[in-house]
């Protein structure tokens, strides 16, 4: 089956066609760069606008980086406030003219690793932590996937974790490999004690550069690369549609 996957992130919105069956894309992506934050009708016409660059009619499944419950997006922690409440559904529905299924970006990234990626075939609780502009997370037991978790926000200092330990909070706290990976570190050891995976796969574009700071993680669980780097939001987002069709 083919689905047009599309990634709205704090920065950009990304979308490629999908083959469901085999997790690869169809084309090669297209990124539109969000420098300012934009409201969801904003948002509505920059995912039309990734739609016509494919001259799209199929299914779409977009990922949001929110709480996701059915067609409603609950939290927006680093998007627009209005998002929370509305029928992203039916806005982007509207928008586009083609029928859309809505999940959490995270989830989304999680589902693309455990049926094409580094968890593929992994039993038992496996969790994926994307870090990005906040701090995404995807809880599998045995391949069915746990939706909504929010474990970017466990207070750490009684602020959201993701203020610390985020790809955005390294480079705005100016702190070298060393100092974030410990603190990143004692982050995932807390993870760890409440959840006990067996696996860890650590997503968002950083983890391209794994080898920097995979050294100070040191977690009980074995630690992996996301295999599909910054596309699993894309991959994931078409088969959470395609799971639904
Ligand atoms: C949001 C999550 C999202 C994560 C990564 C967090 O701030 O609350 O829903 O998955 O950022 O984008």
């Amino acid at each position: 089956m083919k689905v047009l996957g599309i990634d709205i992130g704090g920065s950009a919105v990304k979308g490629a066609p999908v083959n469901t069956k085999t997790g690869r894309l169809l084309a090669e992506r297209h990124r539109i760069e969000t420098p300012k934050q934009l409201t969801p009708a904003g948002m509505a016409k920059v995912v039309a606008e990734i739609v016509a660059h494919f001259k799209w009619h199929g299914p779409i499944g977009l990922g949001f980086p929110g709480v996701i419950h059915g067609d409603r997006i609950m939290t927006s922690a680093n998007l627009h406030p209005r998002f929370c409440g509305g029928s992203a559904i039916k806005l982007m529905s509207k928008a586009t003219g083609c029928r859309v299924a809505l999940v959490n970006d995270a989830d989304a990234a999680g589902l693309a690793e455990i049926r094409f990626g580094a968890g593929r075939g992994v039993a038992g609780t496996v969790l994926l932590i994307t870090l990005g502009t906040g701090v995404g997370s995807a809880l599998f037991q045995d391949g069915k996937l746990f939706q909504n978790t929010e474990l970017g926000h466990l207070p750490i200092r009684s602020k959201s974790a993701e203020r610390f330990v985020s790809s955005t909070a390294r480079k705005r706290r100016k702190l070298d490999w060393a100092e974030w990976g410990t603190e990143l570190g004692a982050y995932l050891h807390t993870l760890e004690t409440l959840l006990w995976p067996q696996l860890i796969i650590i997503g968002g574009g950083v983890s391209t550069k794994h080898r920097k700071f995979f050294k100070y993680l040191k977690p009980r669980a074995k630690l992996v690369p996301a295999k599909f780097f910054n596309e699993a939001g894309i991959v994931g987002a078409a088969l959470w549609a395609a799971e639904r069709q």
